[in-house]
């Protein structure tokens, strides 16, 4: 039978009320891609769990078709979300298919260019807040407390309900669940339903390596970030909703939660680009965990299946790509001048 979303395919494994609809873009199925130079450079078999290809470039279609078929379910006419750019550009696609208004508060000048355009071009109400993402958050929280319009954050548990399902399929492709899975923790919706997945799923348990970026290590530090910076706009977060999920699911399945630099993970976008992955910077803190680790002894990766989750596509922040890599070069329209260049 051809592919029909994540609600199709899941929907008994997933705590959903029985209101719930089923409004999606044929999300999920996302691949599991086998990276062999990585692998023989660690002495494992390691591959990216490639979010980037969901609908609208991001992971969170997988909680957003889960949350906005709930929301519609009940009657809600209008969904909101605070967004560092993802969850903006998912949330309006999805109300838009739905029929529903969406407003998506976000960052001033923090959120890329790929995730503010979508969020646009998917029909949103995009409000610019002159403060953080977590000063966002509470507005949107308060404001869906005291009137009808519905919560699209991963606080709402359907969100992380559907984020589930990126666990399971993950098992279904390795048969089990992997050694090892590394990926970057913001909000911390993600890490908490991952862990929530592998456990209901029952194929084994990785050891999770969490992994925020330094200027944004609210997990790492132990306390709230007031100001938050990293490159990585995407987790540029001080204060994360599921933040003692994200801790607990690291300390139950043996792993940890630690912080890498910018430079760290600019690196590792390079590396996987290299590989033919481009994903957007937040999505490579995964494998610059990865990295950083091993290079200290932390992490010994041989002969372990290792996961890392790519959760953005490079899409979605392209001048990353022009400000830290080299720009192209600019020749007059001439075969000399090409020939000359590159020097055949
Ligand atoms: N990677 C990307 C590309 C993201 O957009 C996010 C979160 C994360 C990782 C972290 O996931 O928050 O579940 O720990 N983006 C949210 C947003 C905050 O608004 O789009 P998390």
């Amino acid at each position: 039978m051809t592919y029909q979303g994540l609600i199709h395919r899941y929907r008994h494994l997933l705590d959903l009320p029985a209101h719930t609809l089923n409004i999606s873009l044929l999300e999920g199925n996302t691949p599991l891609i086998p990276m062999p130079r990585l692998s023989t450079e660690f002495g494992c078999d390691l591959f990216v769990k490639f979010e980037g290809l969901n609908p609208t470039g991001s992971f969170k279609d997988r909680g957003m078709t889960a949350a906005i078929s709930e929301a519609v379910g009940r009657g809600a006419q209008t969904v909101i979300c605070a967004s560092t750019g993802n969850t903006a550009a998912s949330a309006a696609a999805y109300a838009s298919r739905a029929g529903l208004r969406s407003i998506v508060l976000i960052p001033e000048g923090k959120v890329a260019a790929g995730k503010l355009a979508g969020a646009i071009a998917y029909g949103a109400e995009v409000i610019q807040i002159q403060g953080s993402f977590d000063d966002a958050l509470s507005l949107v929280v308060e404001i869906t407390q005291k009137t009808s319009i519905a919560l699209v954050n991963s606080i709402n548990p359907y969100r992380v309900e559907g984020q589930k399902t990126a666990a399971f399929e993950i098992c279904d492709v390795l048969e089990s669940a992997p050694d090892w899975l590394c990926l970057p923790v913001g909000n911390a919706g993600n890490i908490t339903s991952y862990w929530a997945g592998f456990k209901q799923y029952q194929k084994g348990l990785p050891r999770v390596l969490g992994v925020q970026a330094a200027g944004s290590a609210p997990l790492v530090l132990g306390h709230p970030v007031d100001k938050p910076e990293t490159i990585a706009t995407a987790i540029r977060i001080g204060r994360p909703a599921r933040g003692e999920q994200a801790l607990e699911a690291a300390q139950q399945s043996n792993g940890r939660i630690i912080a890498v630099s910018d430079a760290e993970i600019l690196s590792a976008q390079k590396i996987l680009a290299s590989e033919g992955v481009w994903v957007e910077p937040a999505s490579a803190a995964g494998l610059a965990g990865l990295i950083a680790e091993s290079a200290i002894g932390k992490f010994d990766t041989r002969g372990k299946k290792i996961v890392v989750v790519c959760t953005g596509h490079g899409l979605k922040d392209p001048s990353i790509i022009t400000e830290s890599f080299t720009s192209p070069k600019i020749i007059p329209a001439n075969y000399e001048a090409l020939l000359s260049l590159v020097g055949a």
